[in-house]
């Protein structure tokens, strides 16, 4: 029977649980404890580390729903066999609580970084339900018939449209039927399709300043000009928008959650902004890249459902509910445009992957989908929080987030007016990766300094560990 040891600081504000289980996490992550092998007891634990078995059984507890352990009923508690060889390798590299450093295995060299504390837009994957997962993608593989193996509908598999449709109606109020919603290979892919199908070259594009990378290159690589439109405390500023030299052909949206500053655009600038695109015959953009994660309140209704036949084209993606290497999201056109939308697929890359869309397609019609959903809200809350406890016990005041109340992600500004890029490049030498906001603003317009923190991909000891280090960073600057 394997025996731990390691010691507890009875003093420290982590209660004795936390460090319990931080203890034994941080020896799975190092593999100092393998997968399949088998704990002490939670009684024999408690007497090797002299404390009573209450916080023992706490840490377990913690442990087994996060997925390190498992139980086998009436026979110990195991590390988990499942537990994912490259999430156990890239974690392991992050310096622990206590400033260790672990040994870099060599093959994950070209991963650094990916699964760091800060990552933005990365899931907690460790949650993700692996094995149903498995079943059905194994189950669908096995019962590929031919039709399943030739050329599919640029526009989608059918099942996974009228899914998909359903979902939006329901979570998101988009006013949509299955036929309207195109299966598309990620949100990237979507934008270049829109650009394709909306936009002439030299076409121009208002985008939000500070703003997404993603969008921005997907539309200087369309060949569309870009005009800087910027955003206040309600979102986009319409006024500004009504104001730009020679109009705008379509205007790129984060209503729910501005990327990266985290505002909900406000009722009225909606209105605003689809009276504008009206006016004009533009378009409005709406890329609702995050929107099923809201902590304070309901999730706002998208911005397409607002308005009977608004002109809108919605964009939305499975990297942030499931995972980004799905490489699977759709966009909700006006019935009018789907021809022109499918035939643009095809001009790319055909149409995605038949497997996956059934997978997917059964996934969301038995409920998998929601249930993950209303799973993972309560673990994001939960490291927004201990991200928030943090920046609050660690930064002494130099960082003040903003907007924190939804999504994977927050920003957080400077608040002594220091710039953000020398941070950033201290914190990459203490193994800690951070966006800068500065570096959102392509416009040329003075920016805000801050950080872009994820939470959503690192458990709440990392990012309380990589809260402490920025602090220390934080008073370690000029
Ligand atoms: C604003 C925004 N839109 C979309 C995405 C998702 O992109 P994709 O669906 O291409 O993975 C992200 C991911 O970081 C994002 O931040």
């Amino acid at each position: 029977m394997t025996t731990l040891h390691f010691p507890l600081e009875r003093t420290a504000d982590a209660p004795l649980h936390r460090q319990i289980y931080e203890g034994v996490r941080s020896r799975i992550l190092a593999g100092v404890l393998k997968p399949g092998q088998r704990l002490p007891s939670t009684r024999a634990l408690a007497q090797d580390l002299a404390v009573s078995r209450q916080p023992v059984l706490a840490a377990y507890e913690q442990l087994l729903h996060e997925g390190y352990l498992e139980g086998r009923s009436g026979a110990g508690t195991y590390v988990c066999r499942a537990l994912p060889d490259d999430l156990l390798a890239s974690v392991s590299r992050m310096p622990s609580p206590r400033g260790e450093r672990r040994r870099r295995p060599k093959h994950f060299a070209t991963d650094v970084g990916r699964l760091m504390p800060f990552r933005i837009g990365i899931p907690a994957l460790e949650h993700f339900p692996h094995a149903l997962w498995a079943r059905l993608v194994a189950r669908h593989a096995r019962h590929s018939t031919p039709a399943d193996m030739v050329y599919g509908d640029p526009a989608g598999l059918p099942a996974l449209r009228a899914a998909v449709a359903a979902h939006l109606r329901a979570a998101r109020g988009v006013d949509c039927e299955p036929d309207q919603v195109l299966v598309v290979s990620g949100s990237q892919a979507a934008l270049r399709l829109v650009a394709a199908v909306l936009l002439e070259r030299g076409a121009r594009v208002a985008i939000e300043e500070p703003g997404y990378f993603g969008a921005r290159m997907a539309f200087d690589a369309h060949g569309a000009v870009l005009a800087h439109v910027p955003v206040d405390r309600e979102g986009l500023r319409v006024d500004a928008l009504r104001e730009l030299a020679g109009g705008a052909r379509a205007v790129y949206v984060t209503p729910s959650h501005q990327y990266p500053l985290g505002t909900t655009m406000s009722a009225a600038r909606r209105l605003a902004l689809l009276d504008w695109a009206r006016e004009h015959d533009a378009w409005v953009l709406e890329d609702d890249y995050d929107s099923a994660f809201r902590y304070a309140s309901r999730p706002l209704g998208a911005l397409q459902g607002m308005r009977e036949a608004a002109r809108v084209i919605y964009i939305g993606t499975f990297s942030k509910t499931l995972f980004p290497a799905l490489r699977v999201g759709y966009v909700v056109v006006p019935p009018e445009l789907v021809p022109a939308f499918a035939e643009a697929r095809v001009a790319f890359d055909v149409f995605s992957p038949t497997l996956y869309q059934k997978v997917l397609a059964e996934f969301l019609e038995e409920g998998h989908f929601e249930r993950h959903l209303r799973r993972m809200r309560t673990v994001y809350e939960a490291r927004r929080d201990a991200l928030l406890d943090g920046l609050a016990r660690f930064t002494g005041g130099r960082l003040e987030p903003v907007n924190a109340d939804a999504g994977l992600q927050l920003a957080a500004l400077l608040t002594a007016g220091e710039a953000d890029r020398p941070l950033v490049r201290r914190l990459k030498e203490k193994n800690v990766t951070a966006v800068r906001l500065s570096a959102c603003y392509y416009g040329g317009g003075p920016p805000q300094y801050g950080l872009l923190l994820g939470f959503s991909g690192s458990a709440e000891p990392e990012l309380l560990a990589a809260t402490r280090v920025l602090g220390e960073v934080l008073r370690a600057s000029p």
